[in-house]
């Protein structure tokens, strides 16, 4: 326990909070992501409700907010973390898959292709974050 005086107490605490929104909006995107790309394969007109556009840009929100927030509460630099910088990196390919799988993929291949490959960078990231090491899983081996 690295804070222990009251102040500190009170410091690491938050941390606590940001960190239960962090996983929170994990695990969210993660579920929102999933049920997206069944409805896509579905052709399900699901995806086209209002909330259904719109909640994934919310939680994505929070997420990427309290990714920051955690980062500077604890004094992690990407450029001094390389897992840190990972993280990042994946997000945005993660997002790229994302509009690749539920807008732009030009087939039902392409798109599911897109979406499997999201799931895995996701996967990775949670690992990366896990681990702390930019090898994520394959760390462990
Ligand atoms: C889809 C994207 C993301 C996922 C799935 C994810 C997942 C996670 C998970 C599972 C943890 C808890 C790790 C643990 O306590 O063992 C965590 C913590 C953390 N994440 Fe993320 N994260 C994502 C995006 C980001 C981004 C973009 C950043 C960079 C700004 C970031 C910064 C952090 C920090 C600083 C922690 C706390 C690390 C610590 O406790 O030492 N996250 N993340």
């Amino acid at each position: 326990m690295r804070w222990v005086t009251p102040r500190g107490l009170k410091f690491s605490h938050s941390v606590g909070v940001i960190k239960l929104i962090h996983l929170s909006s994990v695990v969210l995107s993660f579920a929102g992501f999933f049920i997206r790309g069944i409805w896509m394969l579905q052709g399900s007109v699901k995806l086209q409700q209002r909330w259904v556009k719109t909640t994934p840009h919310v939680v994505d929100t929070f997420l990427l907010v309290s990714a920051i927030i955690l980062a500077v509460q604890l004094h992690l630099s990407p450029l001094q973390h390389p897992w840190l910088m990972a993280k990042i990196i994946a997000l945005l390919v993660y997002i790229g898959a994302g509009m690749v799988a539920l807008r732009y993929g030009r087939s039902r291949n392409e798109r599911l292709a897109a979406w499997l490959f999201g799931m895995l960078t996701f996967l990775y990231i949670v690992s990366v974050a896990v681990s702390k090491s930019v090898l994520g899983w394959f760390a462990y081996l």
